[in-house]
Parts: structure tokens; sequence; C-alpha cells
């Protein structure tokens, strides 16, 4: 099978490379592709005339997003509409990464979402991620939109300059006073148990929306204090509420991911997010991270 990879240097991009080392892979960066470019983007299809297409692509540096309007529907909204229509006129399949984002208004929700759940984003980024959704529902037959979260990654989320794990580790080591908000529930997820999952699904026909995440859920002080726990750190950390940490942009106070349409396909479960985190924190090591 064919596969052509955008966004192949992002932290999922640059999983999914490994996970896809057996497929004929067409890796490509940014440099090569800029999926805002209507023209490019179906020259590039054409060239290459892939059997699936994978976009990690996206703007996401969430707050950010709320001022910088245009660029987060130019990329995240108009450029999936650009790679959905190439994608048609080349007659391949598009495997979209989505996001959790797209919940949130619905502020008693304490249960996971599955994939027949009404959307509703409560923040700039979560709104154009679900533009994009729509329009691949409506151009084209043939995708996999799968959403996710609180991804982390060897690689480090290259729009955002690290990941979460990076940064409660170099905080740690510097000795900071850290606080990190303690009422936002999801599923923190290992990008290489993700790309796993994304490189068995292209090769299914069941194409559809899905939610792929580790399994469990935790706040974002707990995931901090299992990074420490895992790494023999103990800073001086509290938490904190999503009010006092004034972040720009809404985020949801619980938007838990229930992967209820995998299993209804027949593939597992992912791992724990305990257990992923613990491979992660080893792999780093061997690549010389140290945290101290
Ligand atoms: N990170 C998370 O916690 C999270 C959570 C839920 C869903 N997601 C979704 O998962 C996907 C992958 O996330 P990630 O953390 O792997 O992101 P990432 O590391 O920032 O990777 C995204 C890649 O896309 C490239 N890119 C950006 N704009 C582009 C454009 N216009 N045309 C072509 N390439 C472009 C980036 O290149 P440059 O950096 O060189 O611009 C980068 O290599 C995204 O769709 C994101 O919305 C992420």
């Amino acid at each position: 099978m064919k596969v052509l990879l955008i966004g192949a240097n992002g932290q999922l991009g640059s999983d999914l490379v490994k996970k896809l080392a057996n497929e004929q892979l067409v890796s490509l960066s940014h440099q090569d592709i800029d999926i805002c470019e209507p023209v490019g983007t179906r020259v590039t299809l054409r060239r290459y005339a892939p059997d699936v297409v994978i976009n990690t692509a996206a703007y996401h540096k969430v707050d950010e997003c709320e001022t910088n309007v245009e660029k987060t529907f130019a990329v995240n909204t108009c450029g999936v509409r650009n790679l959905a229509l190439a994608c048609k006129e080349q007659g391949c399949a598009l495997l979209h990464m989505s996001t959790d984002y797209v919940f949130g208004g619905d502020t008693e929700r304490r249960t996971p979402y599955t994939e027949i759940d009404p959307t509703h984003p409560i923040n700039v980024y979560g709104v154009a991620k679900l533009a994009g959704e729509c329009f691949i529902r409506y151009i084209m037959d043939r995708y996999w939109i799968v959403r996710s979260q609180w991804l982390y990654g060897v690689a480090g989320a290259s729009g955002k300059g690290g990941n979460f794990v990076e940064l409660m580790l170099r905080l740690a080591c510097e000795g900071r006073d850290i606080k990190v908000v303690d009422d936002q529930v999801g599923s923190p997820t290992y990008t290489l148990d993700l790309a796993d999952k994304i490189a068995q699904l292209i090769k299914t026909d069941h194409y559809g929306l899905y939610h792929i995440t580790n399994v469990g859920e935790c706040t974002w002080y707990e995931f901090a204090c299992k990074i420490w726990e895992l790494s023999g750190l103990n800073p001086n950390a509290k938490p904190t509420t999503t009010e006092s940490f004034g972040a720009v942009a809404s985020r949801p106070a619980y938007s838990v991911l229930d992967n209820a349409a995998l299993r209804g396909i027949g593939l597992d479960d992912m791992r724990s997010w305990e257990e992923a985190l613990t491979d992660y924190l080893e792999a780093r090591e061997s690549l010389g991270k140290a945290h101290r």
C-alpha cells in the first residue's frame, strides 16, 4: 500500500514513520507540502498517486488560535478541505487527525464521549477542527477521522516546541514552584501507541469516525504527579484550577473519549495511560534525554 504522510516530522508523524516502515511510504514535511495551497496540494497528490493519505498537519496552539483566527481556519478547516478535494480527485482514502476539543460545551458531562455524541466546541481551535471534519464528511466517502487527545511523543509537538511530559520534567529539574490544573480530565495518549493503531486502521475498509486514546483518565495535575513519581522527582507542586490558571482559550472540564467504534470493528483497546507513560519515559532515556 502506498501511503502519503503529511506532517511527517511532527510528534505523531514521526512515530507514524516508524510504524509504517513496511509500507511504501512517502513522508512529507511542511516544507514539502502546504495544505493551505490548493493547487500545490493537488499537484503533490497527483505526483505520488497514493492509496491512502494520512494528515497530521494542524495549527494547534490553542491559546494563540483565539486571536489568530484566520490561520486557525486556514490550516484546520480550509487546508483540510483542500486535501479532501485532492484525495477525491485522486481516488485515494484519507485518514485525518482531529481532537477531543470538538467537545466541552456540556459542562455537566462526566462520562466518556462516544463517536455518536453531539459535538459542542468551546474554543476557536475546536470549532475549526470540527469544521474540517465536516468538510471531509461532505466531500469524501472513504475516510477515517481519528479524534485523540493529550498527545506526547519523543519528537515533541513541533507546533508547540515540546510536550507536557517534557515541560513537567524540565520545571521539576529547574526546582521551580509548579502549579498544574486539576479540574480538566482527559486521557494522556502516547503517539507511538496511536500510530500503531492508525497503521492497523488504514489496512481495513472500516471507514468513519474513531476515538483513539490510551485507556483511563486523570487530571493534568494527576498526570504530572505520575510523571514525577516514575522519574523519581519530588518537586514543589500544587494543584490549581482552570480559573486561577487563566489560559486564554476555554478548555473542556471533561473530554475523555470512549473508543467504542474501534472496539466495534474488533480492534483492541490501547493499553493504560500509565503503562504507556512508563514506556515513553524509558524511550526518552534511551535517546539520552536526561531529566536531571
Ligand atoms: N498535540 C496534541 O495534544 C493533540 C491532541 C489532539 C489532537 N491532536 C491532533 O493530532 C495531530 C498531530 O498533532 P501533533 O502533536 O503531532 O502535532 P505537531 O507535532 O505540531 O505536527 C504537525 C505537523 O504538521 C505540520 N504542518 C503544520 N501546518 C501545516 C500545513 N499548513 N501544511 C502541511 N504541514 C503542516 C507541522 O510542520 P511545522 O511545525 O514545520 O509547521 C508539523 O510537522 C494534529 O492534527 C492535531 O490537531 C493533537
